[in-house]
């Protein structure tokens, strides 16, 4: 029982002190209360004589709010939140007030007799005159609070421009802070919102007509480049080549590639194509040797298109073609060899093979792209592949050397560690 009222008695006291002054520390006298949100003078013990205030939301002080406060030295009412307002007779009942903290408050309001009772210093401040001392000016002007030193006295201290100039002078020629500035400053505020609400959505919309329609801008493109230039359609060069263009492929991927390739590209197939196309199936000589009839075949065209797919590097005739193909392009230093690679096919399934690896990793080579709206930049790629004749450089390492056949079922047979190691040249 004794035990339980003791308890009670501590909770009670406790909870007591944070109830009464929830917002302000105490030290003995002193009562520091800053960045509390206070939103005017807390209640607080009559008997203080130091009040920090900084840095609330109080917007007035008028003749009841310090009034239980008689005792109070020193008071701290600088960098409030909200405009503050001194009305009249704000202190009257502070007598011993020495140190009264008004400084960094946007907006100070003084009433003309806000200071009654007090016996005012301001020759400490250092006044930077500038369009908001105005309401200060007007209020030494009206106010009849007696000033420990005449106000004639009062200098400013910034900017430099008016450094000692009486604050009488300077009220003669103080102008009041321009609305202007303020428009200006709006106004450049908004044409940033704008600006950057601008630079947003064209991100935004270029990532979406990227996207979803560069097919069809390319288009439109191509024809209004078309229309603009009219000019005639791109002559083929006169020479003595048989063919525009072989094109080497798998038996198997004929179907695809009469649908995709030949259909565009070969004048037998559609009036509007430009090239003479060649290739096994229609072009080769029945009854002549295989090598012979691809060999002419190369000779006999300006370009070689290699429809690259999983089934053309099983072939061993496409790689062969692949790589005498590439011997001409060595020989001539013309890139006569245009690559295409069709279907979805891993880099190191191309780097198997020795032929198809170095052009890879030295050539440009064309890819079938995947989003159907990509395939007339394809086709416009493709065709003047064919039409130009760029000439290339000779790389150190381009040797060109026999398709190796037997690659591909030494990688069916898994890897063997023995291969491993530094190719052999082969001379
Ligand atoms: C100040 O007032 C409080 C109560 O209001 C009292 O408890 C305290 O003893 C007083 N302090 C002094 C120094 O008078
Ligand atoms: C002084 O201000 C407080 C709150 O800001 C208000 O409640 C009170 O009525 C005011 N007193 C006078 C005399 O204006
Ligand atoms: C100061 O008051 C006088 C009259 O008392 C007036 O003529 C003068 O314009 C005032 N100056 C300012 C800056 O308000
Ligand atoms: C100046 O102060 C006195 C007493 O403090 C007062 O009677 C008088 O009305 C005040 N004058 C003005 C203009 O406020
Ligand atoms: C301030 O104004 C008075 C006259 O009103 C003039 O005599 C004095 O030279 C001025 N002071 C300065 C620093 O301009």
């Amino acid at each position: 029982m004794w035990t339980s009222a003791l308890q009670l008695v501590f909770i009670g006291f406790y909870l007591q002190v944070p109830t009464c002054y929830p917002s302000c520390t105490f030290y003995g006298l002193v009562a520091n209360c800053p960045s509390r949100n206070h939103y005017w003078v807390p209640t607080l013990p009559p008997n203080i004589t130091h009040l920090y205030l900084q840095m609330n939301f109080i917007s007035e002080i008028n003749s009841s709010s310090l009034r239980n406060y008689d005792h109070l030295q020193q008071l701290d009412l600088g960098m409030q939140k909200v405009p503050l307002v001194l009305r009249n007779n704000a202190f009257l009942r502070q007598r011993k007030l020495t140190t009264l903290v008004l400084g960094s408050n946007i907006g100070l309001q003084m009433e003309p007799r806000a200071f009654a009772g007090l016996f005012l210093s301001l020759a400490a401040n250092r006044f930077y005159c500038d369009c908001n001392l105005e309401s200060f000016l007007k209020w030494l002007n009206v106010t009849n609070v007696t000033f420990a030193s005449p106000t004639e006295e009062y200098r400013c201290e910034f900017p430099a421009a008016l450094q000692n100039l009486p604050l009488g002078n300077f009220s003669r020629v103080i102008e009041p802070c321009g609305e202007d500035d303020a428009k200006a400053i709006q106004d450049l505020q908004l044409a940033l919102f704008i600006f950057n609400a601008v630079l947003v959505i064209t991100v935004i919309l270029s990532g979406f007509i990227y996207a979803r329609l560069r097919g069809h801008i390319f288009i439109i493109y191509k024809t209004i480049v078309g229309r603009v230039l009219e000019g005639p359609k791109p002559n083929l060069p006169v020479d003595e080549v048989q063919y525009d263009a072989f094109l080497s492929f798998s038996e198997n991927d004929y179907g695809w590639v009469e649908a995709a390739l030949l259909k565009k590209l070969d004048n037998q197939f559609s009036e509007e194509n430009l090239f003479r196309c060649c290739f096994e199936a229609r072009d080769f000589l029945p009854g002549e040797d295989h090598l012979t009839n691809i060999r002419d075949a190369i000779w006999s065209s300006r370009k070689t298109v290699c429809v690259v797919s999983k089934e053309f590097l099983k072939d061993g005739w496409c790689l062969e073609a692949f790589t005498l193909a590439q011997g001409r392009m060595l020989e001539e230093l013309t890139d006569v060899l245009v690559m295409v690679v069709v279907g979805k096919m891993a880099h190191y399934q191309l780097m198997k093979y020795q032929a198809v690896r170095a052009f890879v990793q030295r050539r440009e080579y064309l890819t079938w792209p995947e989003d159907p709206q990509d395939l007339e930049w394809f086709y416009e790629r493709l065709v003047s592949k064919i039409l130009k004749d760029t000439k290339v450089k000779k790389f150190a390492e381009d040797q060109p050397e026999p398709a190796q056949p037997d690659a591909q079922t030494q990688e069916e047979e898994g890897i063997q560690l023995e291969n491993i190691g530094p190719i052999p040249c082969q001379l």
